[in-house]
Order: C-alpha cells, then structure tokens, then sequence
C-alpha cells in the first residue's frame, strides 16, 4: 500500500506540496523550456524560506481575533509589483499610507488593525483573456513580472522562469525593508498621525476630517500624559506588519513550502498569507488542492459568480477543523451586485457554523473602461460597494472584518473621483500601472477617513457595533 492508499483508507486525502499537479489548473503559463523550470525550481527550493512558520501563526491569531469582531483588517497594496519599479521609495510610501490609513481606522473601527501589505511577493496575474491584440497584432498576455514581461513584443511576452528566482530576491529585499521600518522607529505612532494631519491640511474635505483627526490628536496627548510615549510603549514606535499575495504560480509556491521545524507542519515561506484568486477557486483545482496543505492564514477570493454550495465545500477542504483566523474570504462584488450577492453567502456560511473573516475588495468588481479604452475605477463606485458590504453584514448580524485594496504612495492619475476630482481627462498624467488600476495615496487616505467615519457612525453609545453585540 502506499501512503496515498493508507490515507484514502482512513478518509484522509493524501497531501504533499505536489498533489495540485494532478489536479485540474487554470491561469498557468506555457514555459517553452520545462528543464529550465525544472532547475530554477530546485534552486528555489534551497533558497532560505522569507517568512518564518511562527509570524504566520501569530498572523492567523490576530486574524482569528478579527473573525470574532476584535480586530479589523487593512490589507493593501499593488494590483502587480514590478522589477521595473523596485525601489526602497516606492516600497517606503506604500507602507507609509498603508499606516496612515491603519491609524484613521483603529480610530474609527476602536479596534486594533492588522496590517497586511500586498507586498514581497505579488507578482503572479491572473487574465480574463491569453492573449492581447494591439494594431491587429496578437501576443500571449502579459501575466505578472514573475512569468513574463509587459511589453507588447513577442519575445517580452514568452514565459521565462528565471523571472522566479528575480522576483524571490526582490521579494526578500522588499520584506527586509519593510522589517526594517516596521521596528526601526519610522512607524510611530505620532510621525503617522503628523503625516495624516499634513494630509488633512491639503485635503479640499478639510472640514469634514479635522473633527476626526483632532480627537486622534487629542488621544495621543491624554495617552502621553498618562505616561504612555513612543519611549516607554513599544506599541506606539513599532508595529506588526505582514505580507500577501495572490498563490498562483503554483511552482513558485510549491519550492518555498518547508516544514516547520517546531511543529512539523507544512508552510509555504513565499508570504504571511496567502489567496486564492477569484478565477481560481474550483473546488477541486490545483490552487485549492496546494493551499489545503499549508498551515498559513488563506485568503479566497468571493466574486458574484461563487455558489452557496461550492463555497462551503472548499471552506470544508481548508478549513476541515474550522479553526478561527485560518479563512478569510474577501468579497469582490461590484458596488451594483453587492446587495444582491453578497448576503446570501453570508447566511450561508453562518448557517454552516464555518468560522471565517470578511473583508471588501471594492476594487475588482469595479473596473470600467473610458471611451478611450483605458481601465479605470470610480472612487465613488469603490465607496458604494464598501457600504453595501456594511449595510449586508449590519443586516446579517456578522462583522465586517475589513478592507482590502489596490493602492500606492505615489501620486499617480488611475481611478478617478476622490476630492480632487480626477476625470477621465486627467487619467495620462501619471497612468503607471501594468495592470489594474489603483487608488493613489490621497484617494487611499481620503477612503480610510470616509470608511473610519461610516464606522463610527455605526457604533452604539456602549462602543459596541450592532452586529458584535448580535454576535
Ligand atoms: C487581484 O486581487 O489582483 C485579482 C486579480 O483579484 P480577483 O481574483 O478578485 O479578480
Ligand atoms: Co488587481
């Protein structure tokens, strides 16, 4: 007998970090040289893990602490990072409006944020499409800086995994920044909020956040006066911040799954968390067979298109002790479907008894295109669907665990509305993305000041949310 019969014998189905190879897969890239993919795997495989077993435990503790309306969740980051585009300013401002809006929304939600960054790893894209036509020509798509490259040229567009061993270092130069700045004292509490009250100063919604970003203010000075400084309280100078990516090149993944030493148990090293995407969630695909082995904290994708049904088989295939913090769905409806979508998946996996985390995604199912076929979302679309999923959970009595989005630090002109105003005119300004576009950080600052509002409007006088206090 082998180990795969014994396991079949007991109602165990056999898992090692290869099963998903006998599983069907989509959104996989043809690599013209497979013993060339062959040998960067291998490298790969000897490569030091980037995080380690225990940070994703204590990820899937704090994110279990969020399931149970504790805790509220900011992932974000870019929809692609690129190896064009890998420098320590980029990766400062996106960390640095990522903990601006983490401040604003502890504020608003009076419940700690776990801060998780679409970074160090996000490479891998999935495609509507496999192909792209430009001028009556026709190439593969590009599919993320780890597999090809997004020039419109037929040798940019070939599949080359040498591109994985590039992307693991700028993985891992990446995350020792981010380590770096996390402990180092750049995120202080009081530099945060100084930054916010910078931006609340240039902001044409001035009036509408100086109430908020005063009563922070005046927190942080009640606290200090109690004794409580960036010197006394490590909480205020250091903070915790994990990574996250898409787990869709499955080779990739699998050369960074070790055991861990401590447990015996396997963990994919590429990130803290990992998701599956909204294309690639089949209850009995490849990307679901993978992430079932590995103990981290996993994401999936819930689009409009998911059944009641299927979702619970695959929360029952990750999740088979449905323990706290180990699924996070992440709903991406569009602003239109949201209330018609969203809450029947709710009541659903709240009848199951299955323990899972919510966040929005207002990104995915929001993308539009201009007459001049640029892709864009609107602010004010991003914003509706973030209250259609408040509004659905307030109404289910489940908690609204958080949000994730695609942003930047930089300034760059790719969705439109916000304050300022962007139109579709304004768009080739700064139009820098590869792939979807993002919220650029006024626009991510002025989300996080509008949803922190929407969530102290919800609170009761006892501090409670309604629906924690259902809970
Ligand atoms: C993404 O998060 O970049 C993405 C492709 O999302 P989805 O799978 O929800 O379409
Ligand atoms: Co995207």
């Amino acid at each position: 007998m082998t180990v795969s019969d014994i396991a079949a014998h007991v109602g165990v189905k056999h898992w090692t970090p290869d099963t998903w190879r006998d599983s069907p897969i989509r959104q996989v890239p043809t690599y013209p040289d497979p013993a060339k993919l062959v040998a960067v795997e291998k490298k790969l495989a000897k490569y030091p893990p980037l995080v380690f077993a225990g940070e994703a435990r204590r990820l899937k503790n704090a994110l279990a602490l969020a399931a149970d309306g504790k805790a509220f969740v900011l992932q974000g980051g870019d929809c692609a990072e690129s190896f064009g585009d890998f420098t320590a300013n980029t990766i400062r401002d996106t960390f640095r409006v990522l903990l601006q809006m983490a401040v604003v929304l502890t504020f608003g939600a009076a419940v700690p944020v776990v801060k998780l960054g679409r970074m160090a790893g996000q490479f891998a894209k999935p495609r509507s499409s496999d192909s792209e036509t430009i001028g009556g020509e026709t190439l593969p798509s590009y599919r993320g800086d780890i597999i090809n490259g997004p020039e419109f040229t037929a040798e940019a567009r070939i599949p080359d995994p040498a591109r994985m061993e590039f992307a693991y270092h700028q993985s891992a130069g990446t995350l020792n920044l981010l380590r770096a700045f996390a402990g180092g004292g750049y995120a202080d509490l009081h530099e945060v909020h100084r930054w916010n009250l910078d931006f609340v100063g240039r902001s044409p919604l001035v009036e509408r956040y100086r109430d908020l970003a005063a009563r922070i203010d005046e927190t942080l000075n009640f606290m200090a006066a109690c004794g409580m400084t960036s010197v006394t309280t490590p909480q205020i100078r250091e903070t915790d911040f994990y990574t996250s990516h898409e787990a869709l090149l499955l080779p990739y993944e699998q050369a960074l799954t070790r055991i861990d030493s401590t447990s015996g148990d396997w963990y994919a090293c590429s990130a803290h968390f990992l998701w599956i995407g909204d294309r690639t969630r089949q209850p009995d695909g490849a990307h679901v067979e993978f992430l079932r082995g590995v103990k981290n904290p996993l994401g999936m994708k819930v689009g409009p298109t998911t059944e009641a049904d299927d979702l619970l088989r695959i929360l029952d295939t990750l999740n088979p002790h449905n323990e706290a913090g180990r699924i996070t769905l992440i709903s991406r409806m569009g602003a239109d479907k949201v209330g018609a979508k969203l809450a029947p998946l709710l009541r659903a996996v709240q009848k199951s008894g299955q323990k899972v985390l919510w966040l929005c995604d207002p990104m995915h199912g929001n993308t539009i295109s201009t007459a001049a076929k640029v892709k864009t979302r609107s602010f004010d679309a991003i914003l509706q669907e973030v209250r259609g999923f408040f509004d659905a959970h307030a109404e289910a009595g489940t908690w609204a665990g958080g949000v994730h989005v695609e942003m930047t630090g930089q300034n760059v002109t790719e969705c439109v509305g916000g304050a300022h105003k962007l139109t579709e005119a304004d768009l080739s300004e700064r139009y820098e993305t590869f792939c979807d576009p993002r919220l650029n950080a006024e626009q991510s600052l002025e989300l996080a000041f509008l949803v922190a509002e929407e969530l102290k409007a919800r609170r009761q006088p006892n501090g409670h949310f309604p629906a924690v206090a259902a809970q």
